[in-house]
């Protein structure tokens, strides 16, 4: 029997490479945790320097601590002295780090799981704003369920406060919860609050052609994308949509992707397209011939005219047939849009004053009875337009706008008159960036952006459709009406309408 010795030399330069090893792995760690904790926002210094510290030093002392040091006893026979001599130098150290790395993973979910009790005890203190001042009287949240990765639903018991002083505290809440809301509803039972939390962020850019396959259904649009995935709407529910925010954010090109949209997902429909800010931004969609492209004050207000005689025409046929709302295939008739962007320079009531006056008015009289009563007759009006005042959009004919865009604003004022409270003003100044109102609903989102190159492409696309007869509408000469009559110049009178 020979007896091995186990000799333990270079001991002081076997100490520095199993600390530079555990540094390289530390670093490595630290260098993962922290990207990945910077991106989820979860890192906190106070929390997880010490954390890093304690695990590095003990890691350093485990790795230096020579468990098998002693000599073999020489009875040991050769083949156990051989098992240890293994154990020693491979096995040992995988089965220390594997040992290791689990107490660390445990200890970093026990932290992160103090940080969730931390979490709800901020939720339920968040509520408590709602208070009415008595300690018996708070809200109080009976349940904190975590949907995904990035959603929470918090139900609230709350017998004193009801939904609208929820929704109207949106802002103060968020604060409280140090996340945003996603959306506030009533619970299954109408005496629970509904609140869904969102820690997932929206892009800041992306282009209409990577979610253009997405949303094909007739009459249905793109918002953009939100939290909760891509957010689209069907026109005919709305059916009146308003565009608003300050200038540079996004609503122009929101308005001709929503456009767009509409003109690729439905046939049988016809546009009735006004800009006023030189005709410049919707040039592209002159070359259809279901568009009627206007540019000027005299042409919008024929247009606008036309719309209501052809709306008046449209319930009379309703009367007759005894149908309650146009149906574009059953009666013949087109789904008819009426887009208007920079419509403050149509509106604008200082224009009373001026010879183009009378003119104003009576765009404001036929929108208002249009957003009112169109609905029924397939038609449906969206309006783009920088300030929401008195006198720049008449207050009935936003009461009827249900449906509400708004990028970022000013100031709270603007948000309040667009969406009803300040969430427009706190959005972050991304160009796209908007919320969403219909209803009781308000949502985040971030709107695809439209290249120009993209635009004439699809419209080259539609263009070649009608042409082909793949697509038609049922009214063309609604279009052709729309043009100048007698005596009037016509501004468009350089384009000259494609035939199809
Ligand atoms: N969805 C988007 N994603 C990324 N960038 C966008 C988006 N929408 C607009 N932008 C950028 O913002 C710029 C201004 O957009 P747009 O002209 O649509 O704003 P606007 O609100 O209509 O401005 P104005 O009030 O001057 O008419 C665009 O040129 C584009 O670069
Ligand atoms: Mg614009």
């Amino acid at each position: 029997m020979t007896t091995k010795t186990q000799s333990n030399s270079g001991g002081a330069l076997d100490g520095i490479a199993k600390m530079l090893i555990e540094f390289t792995k530390f670093g490595a760690l630290i260098l993962w945790y922290f990207m990945n904790g910077l991106k989820k926002k979860k890192v906190s210094l106070s929390r997880d320097v010490p954390l890093f510290a304690t695990a590095l030093v003990t890691s350093l002392v485990l790795a230096n601590i020579d468990f098998f040091h002693a000599h073999w006893p020489y009875w040991i026979p050769e083949v156990m002295e051989n098992i240890l001599f293994w154990y020693k130098s491979f096995i040992g150290p995988v089965i220390y780090d594997v040992t290791f790395f689990g107490a660390f993973v445990f200890l970093y979910y026990a932290v992160t799981g103090k940080n969730e009790v931390d979490r709800t005890d901020r939720i339920k203190k968040a509520v408590k704003i709602l208070s009415k001042g008595n300690d018996k009287t708070y809200p109080k949240v009976i349940k904190i369920e975590k949907l995904n990765e990035h959603k929470t639903k918090v139900l609230v018991d709350s017998p004193f406060a009801g939904l609208d002083k929820f929704k109207s505290s949106h802002d103060d809440l968020e604060s409280g919860f140090n996340q945003q809301i996603e959306s506030i509803s009533r619970g299954r039972s109408p005496k629970y609050i509904q609140i869904i939390l969102n820690t997932k962020s929206l892009p800041k850019k992306f282009d209409y052609s990577e979610v253009r396959e997405d949303c094909t259904k007739p009459c249905h649009f793109i918002l953009g994308e939100s939290r909760s995935g891509l957010l689209t709407q069907d026109i005919r529910k709305l059916p009146h949509m308003l565009i608003a925010g300050t200038t540079n954010f996004g609503k122009s090109n929101f308005f001709k992707q929503v456009l767009l949209n509409l003109l690729q997902n439905t046939n049988h429909i016809q546009m009735h397209l006004i800009d006023l800010k030189g005709g410049l931004e919707m040039k592209a969609f002159k070359d259809l011939p279901n568009v009627n492209f206007v540019s000027s004050i005299d042409g919008a207000l024929t247009t606008l005219r036309n719309i209501k005689e052809e709306m008046d025409d449209r319930f009379d046929y309703l009367y007759k047939v005894g149908h309650t709302s146009i149906d574009p295939k059953r009666d013949k008739k087109d789904r008819i849009i009426l887009a208007i962007d920079e419509a403050s320079v149509l509106y604008m009531k200082s224009y009373a004053k001026t010879d183009d006056g009378k003119k104003t008015l009576e765009a404001r009289k036929i929108t208002d009875e249009l957003a009112k009563l169109a609905r029924a007759a397939g038609i449906n009006i969206v309006i783009a337009t920088q300030k929401v005042t008195k006198e720049t959009l008449d207050t009935h004919i936003r009461e009827n706008m249900s449906g509400r865009v708004s990028f970022k604003a000013n100031d709270n004022a603007a948000s309040m008159t667009i969406i009803g409270n300040t969430m427009a003003t706190d959005l972050p100044a991304i160009p796209g960036r908007a919320i969403f109102h219909f209803g009781s609903d308000y949502e985040e989102f971030q709107a695809p952006l439209l290249s120009d190159k993209d635009l004439e492409k699809s419209v080259s696309e539609l263009r070649s459709e009608y042409i082909e007869e793949h697509r038609e509408v049922f009214q063309p000469e609604l279009i052709s009406n729309s043009s100048f009559k007698d005596g009037d110049k016509n501004p468009e009178e350089d384009y000259e309408k494609p035939k199809h």
